[in-house]
Formats: C-alpha cells, sequence, structure tokens
C-alpha cells in the first residue's frame, strides 16, 4: 500500500479525475477483501486479492496525465499500460513468489477487458475477484458522484438491445452514440461472477440511484430486465 502511495502522490491532485481513481482505488481494495473473505480464500489470499485491487488501476493515473481521459478506446488500454507498469516499477519491490505476481499483473491486464484469455485457473479466481469489485465501485461512483453518468444521446439500436437482453456485456466499440454507452454501463450487471456481488449491489440499490440520476424513460425496460434477474440472485 505503500508504495501506491507514494507512486501517486507524483501525479496531480487538482484534476478531480485522479483524485476520483484514488478513492475508487481504496474502495476496490477493500471490496477485493471483502468478495476474497467471502469466498473462503485464507489469509495469505486475501492479502493477495487485497494487492490485486490496489494495484488494479495503476495506469489510471498515467492515463488521466497524459491524455486527461479514462476512455480506453480513444486513448490507451489501462490494464494493458498496468500490467506494464506494475511488472516494471512495482513486482521486484514486493516480497511475493513470481506467481503471486503474475496473478496480479494479470488481473490488472484483464480487469477491464471483454474477454478474459490466457490465465490460468488461480489467475482466474483473482481477475474475476477484481473485475466484481471493479464493477461495483464503478456502480457506486455512478449513483454516487455528481456528473459521473448521464443521459446522453442518440438512438439505441437494437443490436444493442440484442446484447444486453441475452445478458452479455457490451463491446465498447459496438457503442455508437451516448445512450449506447450507457446501456454498456447498465450492462455490467451481466458480468458480476461471485453471489456475495450481487448482493452487495442489491442492499445498496445502485440501479435505483442510477435509474434516478438519468432520469429519462428511454432506459426503463433496462432497469426492468435487470431488476427482474436481481430478483432472482
Ligand atoms: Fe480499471
Amino acid at each position: 500500500m505503500n508504495l501506491f502511495e507514494e507512486y501517486v502522490k507524483g501525479y496531480d491532485f487538482g484534476n478531480k479525475k485522479i483524485e476520483v481513481k484514488y478513492r475508487h482505488t481504496l474502495r476496490v481494495k477493500v471490496l477485493c477483501e471483502l468478495i476474497a473473505k467471502d469466498l473462503g480464500l485464507d489469509k495469505e489470499q486475501i492479502k493477495l486479492a487485497s494487492l490485486c485491487g490496489v494495484f488494479h488501476d495503476i495506469a489510471r493515473f498515467e492515463q488521466v496525465k497524459r491524455f486527461d481521459s479514462f476512455d480506453d478506446y480513444t486513448t490507451i488500454d489501462h490494464g494493458d499500460l498496468g500490467y506494464e507498469i506494475f511488472l516494471n516499477e512495482f513486482a521486484d519491490k514486493l516480497d511475493l513468489s513470481e506467481k503471486d505476481k503474475m496473478i496480479i499483473a494479470k488481473s490488472i491486464k484483464y480487469h477491464n477487458k471483454h474477454k478474459v484469455e490466457n490465465v490460468n485457473e488461480e489467475e482466474l479466481l483473482f481477475t474475476n475477484i477484481v473485475r466484481d469489485a471493479d464493477k461495483i465501485d464503478i456502480m457506486y461512483i455512478y449513483a454516487n458522484v455528481p456528473g459521473m453518468i448521464a443521459d446522453g444521446e442518440g438512438e439505441i439500436t437494437d443490436d444493442i438491445r440484442e446484447v444486453f437482453y441475452s445478458h452479455k456485456s457490451i463491446e465498447r466499440k459496438t457503442a455508437d452514440c451516448s445512450r449506447e454507452t450507457v446501456v454498456l454501463a447498465l450492462a455490467f450487471i451481466w458480468d458480476i461472477n461471485f453471489d456475495c456481488s450481487y448482493k452487495i449491489i442489491k442492499e445498496n440499490k445502485y440501479y435505483d440511484k442510477i435509474k434516478k440520476i438519468l432520469n429519462n424513460s428511454v432506459y426503463d425496460e433496462f432497469f426492468e430486465e435487470i431488476n427482474k434477474f436481481l430478483k432472482e440472485k
């Protein structure tokens, strides 16, 4: 954790995006620990999950510095860059086995990917913990930080609808307007792995809060589908 704190000190906290990602990281760390505990993992594994959370968005700081943007699609893939930053700047300073270092590195690389590939069973477990923790906190941010999600413009096409109703996550490159990007964010629910993650999402009523913020009936059908799904979880 100290290594992380030292690293982020080098970035401009006057930029709201840096502050947002710093706070996001701290919450994702705690969420990773929570999920790992709920899964019944041992003390060492919980610590490893915690570190995956700490480093998962390490490239966001450099991304904001270089591009002042979080949009991987138009800038850089922050999972890929994070993998490099972790292995080049942090791995040697951590008292961990090579196997555990690779678990962290892979969880960084694949936390933001449409498809997780090239991982073994253990790497997949930790990657999925980070993916859930990250999405839970993004829902928290949308629901609680003003301006992080808003109604957009454009038409939501049947292609996007079809992917949504098949309960699959939507690829960024297929979202052609800002309203489709909103639907993409709502579809995060289809890419949750663990029961305790659903529980956290339900208990905090994130989708109800996001619905209120969007305040447009064009999204009603999507919330209905999500609520129907969550009821059975
Ligand atoms: Fe991320």
